[in-house]
């Protein structure tokens, strides 16, 4: 088993969604969070990208205590000191340097040769290494990279001081099978990759950003970056919630653990979510408000029998207090008589089949029935 470090990168890529902007204060108060929830790493902000920015990392790499704080910089001096000041006051800092790698960045984005682009990287890590003791090299865009071109890079950076290596999928372009097997030919060709530890970063624009993240765990990743609700550039990141429940209900598949506080989970979704502005979809996995709702009668009648016919985690393992039992058109007997006792209705055999009578009759005309359609039923 081994211990697989999560990286948050809520603050720097999450924040990257359209839409979202958070404030110096908001970004400390979730990384407050995010030290309660145990992540091993917070990515606080890109420090070159404005003086709001700058500070919020600094704050936060003054106040929160616990995990690693690391600022993304690019390939350039200028962003490389920034990062280097704000993370500074940290306990653990981190420079994060980011540089592209696939033909198509280094043709039209950075319109420079592959040559010129991994010097640019070497000698970034060189300068990062002499201001700071741990330096992460990711190079953008891997997934579309010229695999020897990669395998390359990965080896240059390591000998020049990069103690972490993450390879992107930058645009979500990545399927699992295929995304496993990169890892493990990277491990299998960069012959000094055991001098770094090796992380993942995954889009979400084919939706596969967490079974891809998951493969590359089972290939040996030991850190895997993420943001909470899977909020970023455009379909967003792979979703953190997701990968460590994932991760927490299938160790074995995974041959990998974390050490986080799971209870913290819903607590820092929610914070997350009240603070981007981005709300977290009825149907996202582990934290959307259905995710422990039950509608129809069969699924009701084997909850309220024992929760584990139809959930494979329990709410209060994620730090909510309840489970939903939704009464609609739907539902059983079972779950009209676990609502009316809430209520306090204690009824009959017989009783419960007249209600339920009256309730189908209105639950038909609505979409849902609460709890002061069960009073009006009931006559009061
Ligand atoms: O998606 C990406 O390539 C990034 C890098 C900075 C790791 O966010
Ligand atoms: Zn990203």
């Amino acid at each position: 088993m081994r211990k697989i470090d999560i990286f948050d990168t809520t603050l720097r890529d999450g924040e990257q969604a359209p839409g979202c902007r958070l404030n110096a204060k908001e970004k400390l108060e979730i990384a407050h969070q995010l030290a309660r929830l145990g992540v091993d790493v917070i990515e606080a902000g890109f420090a070159a990208s404005s003086p709001g920015d700058y500070k919020a990392i600094k704050t936060i790499a003054k106040e929160v205590r616990g995990p690693v704080i690391t600022a993304l910089a690019r390939g350039v001096k200028e962003d490389i000191i920034a990062a280097a000041e704000a993370v500074n006051p940290a306990e653990r800092p981190r420079i994060h340097i980011v540089v592209s790698s696939s033909n198509i960045h280094l043709e039209t984005k950075m319109r420079k040769s592959g040559e010129t682009v991994l010097q640019m990287g070497i000698d970034s890590v060189r300068y990062a290494r002499n201001l700071c003791g741990e330096v992460e090299y990711s190079p953008e865009d891997a997934s579309r990279a010229d695999p020897d071109y990669l395998c390359r890079t990965l080896e240059e950076v390591i000998k020049a001081g990069a103690t972490v290596v993450n390879i992107p999928d930058t645009v979500g372009f990545a399927v699992p099978g295929e995304w496993h097997q990169m890892f493990s030919d990277l491990r299998n060709r960069v012959p000094n990759i055991d001098q770094a530890r090796i992380s993942v970063h995954c889009h979400n624009d084919l939706g596969m950003a967490v079974a891809n993240s998951l493969e590359a765990v089972r290939a040996g990743v030991e850190q895997v970056e993420g943001c909470f609700n899977g909020i970023g550039e455009r379909a967003g990141n792979a979703s953190l919630e997701e990968i460590i429940m994932a991760i927490h209900l299938h160790p074995d598949y995974c041959r990998a653990y974390t050490t986080i506080n799971l209870k913290e989970i819903y607590p820092t979704c929610y914070l997350v979510s009240k603070y981007t502005g981005l709300p977290i979809p009825r149907n996202k996995a582990v934290v959307g408000g259905n995710a422990f709702a039950h509608a129809s009668g069969i699924h009701q009648d084997g909850v309220l029998k024992d929760h584990r016919n139809y959930e494979i985690i329990t709410p209060d393992l994620i730090g909510l207090d309840s489970r939903d039992i939704v009464l609609t058109a739907r539902s059983g007997r079972s779950a009209l008589n676990f609502r009316l006792s809430s209520l306090g209705y204690c009824l009959s055999p017989k009783e419960l089949e007249d209600v339920y009578r009256n309730f189908l009759q209105m639950a038909d005309r609505k979409k849902e029935i609460f709890d002061e359609d069960l009073r009006a039923i009931m006559g009061e």
